[in-house]
């Protein structure tokens, strides 16, 4: 006779029916989902069944912290900050196309005493991962121990490294059935699979950049808040001081897609240049990071007197990499240009991170390797005038076979003519 406290099957009806679940069936159904005793085909439907039915606050509540206790918890206290109490912050964006903010952010922060954890991830699909961007620096490893990480932090102020395995493994497990299930795009279980994680680093302070738009998971505003305002409650409500901004994600973030290619912009706005869209993001997250953490400043003087460069330098070399190496360069390129003149009044979002994806930036499964140097190079982005016949992007890839299919995704990717809406990057704020 089974000794578990629950049956999958009644956990799972229940949600099906449009009921709500008890603390203990959650508890349970997240401990024994990661012990294996249910099994993926039981949790698909669950994650179906939660992605069509919801569930209550409450509920998300209790689901994120089982998947807390599924794993293990960091713990930053041995680092303090200068008014002797523990200033750690954190970064967390809900994934774009071009979104390399963390690269710059991260040392920017440091410049001002705070200390940066920035546990990262892979890119899994359209979206890229900044881990796999990093690894396009000669050197530089992403996998460092605990100990490593702690010794960096106190010395440097930043470090960007591979989240452990021991982090809320329930959520590694069921995000990998998730992206194979279509249940990705639920309010519930993304919230909770981002708080978990962000929790369990222990970060003092939190700030989520929830991407809005076409290259994003949520694709309007009113849901992009909502999701934006459980996390920030999650956060409150474990002592994480977390605020959210909502950005655009309607056309990619800077000029660079790829892997190398933003490593190269990011450096261009750690040097004091880099595009308007991608510094006017960076400085902004700096800025309530920094706030967050009691600390008043304008985070754009340390771009600008190249203290962050420094910053950054110290970073990279601190994991191995040599931020003075070359980065590598695609064998082939493939220019598409501009086939009428006018405006450009919109570029895709999402067309061009799938069609950097299929250039070989990104990876179909979790054991792929993926290209460094492959990747998109906008010439122009929207409210621009282009001419017909002049470049509108430069597409790279070791593997020219991949051209064709990365071409199919650019079809109807944007719009010469019309009228142009600009757009500003903030959207809105959620405070707590
Ligand atoms: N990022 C995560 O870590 N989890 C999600 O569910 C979505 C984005």
């Amino acid at each position: 006779m089974s000794t578990e406290a629950f049956d999958a099957v009644d956990v799972i009806r229940t949600k099906r029916d449009g009921g709500v679940l008890s603390p203990e069936q959650i508890d349970w159904v997240i401990d024994a989902y990661t012990r294996g005793v249910v099994a993926d085909e039981q949790m698909s439907a669950l994650a179906m069944a939660i992605f069509l039915n919801g569930m209550s606050r409450p509920e998300i509540v209790r689901w994120t912290d089982a998947m807390i206790r599924s794993g293990e918890r960091m713990d930053f206290s041995s680092i303090i900050g200068p008014d002797k109490k523990l200033a750690t912050a954190d970064k967390h964006s809900t994934g774009g196309v071009g979104d390399k903010i963390t690269l710059p952010l991260a040392p920017l922060v440091a410049v001002y005493g705070v200390a940066v954890p920035q546990l990262s991830g892979r890119g899994l699909g359209h979206t890229g991962g900044t881990l796999d961007k990093l690894e396009a620096i000669p050197g530089w490893q992403a996998n460092i121990s605990k100990e490593r990480t702690l010794e960096i932090l106190g010395s440097v102020g930043a470090v960007i490294s591979a989240a452990g395995s021991g982090l809320a493994p329930a959520d590694k497990k069921l995000y990998a059935l998730r992206d194979t299930t279509s249940t990705v795009e639920a309010i519930p279980l993304i919230a909770s699979s981002i708080m978990s994680k962000k929790i369990a680093e222990g970060t003092g302070s939190l700030v989520l950049d929830v991407k809005v738009g076409s290259g994003a998971f949520m694709k309007d505003l009113a849901q992009a808040r909502e999701l934006a305002e459980v996390m920030v409650d999650l956060g409150q409500d474990a002592g994480v001081t977390t605020s959210a901004l909502l950005t655009n994600m309607d056309t990619p973030l800077g000029l660079a897609v790829g892997n190398a290619c933003e490593v190269a912009e990011s450096v261009e706005v750690l040097a004091g240049g880099g595009p308007a869209d991608l510094v006017e993001l960076t400085v902004e997250l700096a800025r309530v990071m920094l706030k967050n953490s009691g600390v008043e400043a304008d985070p754009a003087e340390a771009l600008a007197d190249g203290r962050a460069m420094d910053k950054w330098r110290q970073m990279i070399a601190a994991q191995g990499g040599d931020p003075d190496a070359p980065l590598p360069t695609a064998r082939e390129t493939h220019t598409v240009l501009a086939d009428s003149s006018g405006t450009l009044t919109r570029l895709d979002a999402l067309a061009v991170g799938v069609a950097s994806w299929r250039l070989g930036a990104g990876r179909a499964r979790k054991e792929d390797d993926v290209q460094l140097a492959a990747g998109i190079m906008l010439h122009a982005k929207s409210g621009d005038t282009v001419t017909a016949g002049q470049p509108l992007m430069t597409l790279m890839t070791d593997t020219p076979e991949r051209f064709a299919r990365a071409l199919e995704s650019l079809e109807g990717a944007w719009t010469i003519g019309g009228e142009y809406t600009p757009s500003t990057i903030i959207l809105d704020r959620i405070n707590a």
